[in-house]
């Protein structure tokens, strides 16, 4: 089959490689129908590089349709069409038992200390081939598959695989109070996401970015937006004077380690990513840092006692925070992977009459492109060039 392959720091190709089969009883062979690119394959295609092998098959936002089931996996069967969370999660342990479905501990990655696998996502989560490609194994599937209706198309659904679990999670973890105000730093997909969500829940939603298309689109819809490049220097108390003096009651980060606006930490990513493999890894794991603008905007314009939701992936080992001013404003910090399927049975209901789209998916995706397009892809959009926001691949 085909498949997009990380080959080294900034090289993407398409490669035939062997078709997944069957290994264990509760797997599931899918043929993929949609698969996207997310803004998270790109701390991979650069900064994270540590912890990839060339030839591994990228992609953790896939979709499709059943091929072939292991003889333990009764819940779907062969012609299904299913979406596929980014995390394979067991549905019968303990942390399973408490929704937290990316902390499952049957595929936890114990050798990295990490949370559950996850499906194209370097060592750190279990080096699991992802679903950037023509099929994709599916372990854990007597659980992990999103079970979805014939009839509507593919990106109806695709995002239940990723962008919406992850913007509805940091959307409750940043537990805006009935007529609240967010802001939401970034709006590149998940924050673009966010903000509809927050809205769709009666927020008032404040979004920032500094790329024009997207502050656009945001615009758009009803956000108030800012634009990074004219107000960097003070957008606290730009914010602040938008929002009574005090800040939004919630602030979500859905920028993360690669933020804009961030010299020394930016020169120690470059500086490892130079760094062979053997080397980096453990560098990264004990003193690494990472950027964090964005982090230490939200710690500074949130008001006293507002939480921040962190949907933007941080990596660091030793990151400097400002533990006096979160101390004293007292602040709440809540974050992590989505935990996908604890937020399906919410997102659903707004996904399956044909005749409306309260959150805009249908015309989410800026590109549709075949598989082969993959490596043009992840440039441009890393570069943030083209308008691109989100892009679906069809292999
Ligand atoms: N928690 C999860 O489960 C989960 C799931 C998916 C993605 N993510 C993470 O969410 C983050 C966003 O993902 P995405 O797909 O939207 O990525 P993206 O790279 O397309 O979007 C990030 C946006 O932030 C903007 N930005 C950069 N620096 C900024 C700053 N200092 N202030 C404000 N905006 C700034 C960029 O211009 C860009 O538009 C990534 O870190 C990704 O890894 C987390
Ligand atoms: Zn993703
Ligand atoms: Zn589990």
């Amino acid at each position: 089959m085909k498949a997009v392959t990380w080959q080294g720091k900034r090289d993407v190709r398409v490669e035939d490689v062997p078709d997944p089969r069957i290994e264990q009883p509760t797997d599931a062979v899918i043929r993929v129908t949609s698969t996207n690119i997310c803004g998270s394959d790109l701390h991979l295609y650069e900064v994270l590089s540590a912890f990839m092998e060339p030839g591994d098959i990228l992609g953790h936002e896939a979709m499709g349709v059943v091929e072939e089931v292991g003889s333990e996996v009764t819940n779907i069967k062969p012609g299904d069409r299913v979406v596929i969370p980014f995390q394979m999660s067991c549905g019968h342990c303990f942390m399973c038992d408490e929704r937290l479905y990316s902390q499952c501990e049957t595929t936890q990655v114990k050798e990295y200390g990490s949370g559950a696998a996850l499906f194209g996502y370097s060592k750190l989560y279990g080096e699991v081939p992802g679903g950037q490609a023509e099929f994709l194994r599916v372990p854990q599937a007597q659980f992990t598959p999103i079970k979805v209706p014939d009839g509507l198309p593919d990106e109806r659904f695709v995002y239940l695989s990723d962008v919406l679990p992850t913007a509805w999670q940091a959307v409750e973890y940043a537990g805006v109070p009935k007529g609240g105000t967010v802001a939401v730093l970034g709006l590149g997909p998940i924050g673009d996401m966010s903000s509809r969500i927050a809205m769709h829940h009666g927020a008032r939603v404040i979004g920032v970015d500094m790329v024009p298309e997207r502050i656009g689109r945001a615009a758009a819809r009803g956000v108030e937006t800012l634009d990074l490049n004219e107000h960097g220097d003070n957008l606290g108390d730009v914010v602040r004077e938008m929002t009574g003096g005090r800040g939004p009651d919630s602030v979500i980060d859905a920028v993360g380690m690669e933020a804009h606006g961030s010299g020394v930490p930016k020169m120690a990513q470059t500086l490892t990513g130079l760094l062979p493999d053997k080397i980096a890894e453990p560098l990264m794991q004990r003193v690494g840092v990472d950027r964090l603008t964005a982090l230490y905007t939200a710690i500074d314009m949130v008001r006293r006692g507002g939480t921040i939701s962190l949907s933007g992936v941080y990596g660091g080992a030793t990151d400097p925070l400002p533990m006096l001013t979160m101390f004293d404003k007292q602040l709440q910090l809540r974050m992590g992977q989505a935990n996908v399927k604890r937020w399906v049975d919410d997102i659903l209901p707004l996904l399956l009459n044909a005749d409306s789209d309260p959150l805009g998916v249908d015309d989410f995706a800026t590109h549709r492109i075949p598989l082969d397009e993959a490596p043009q892809a992840y440039e441009t959009f890393q570069k943030k060039q083209d308008g691109m926001v989100k892009v679906v691949m069809h292999p």
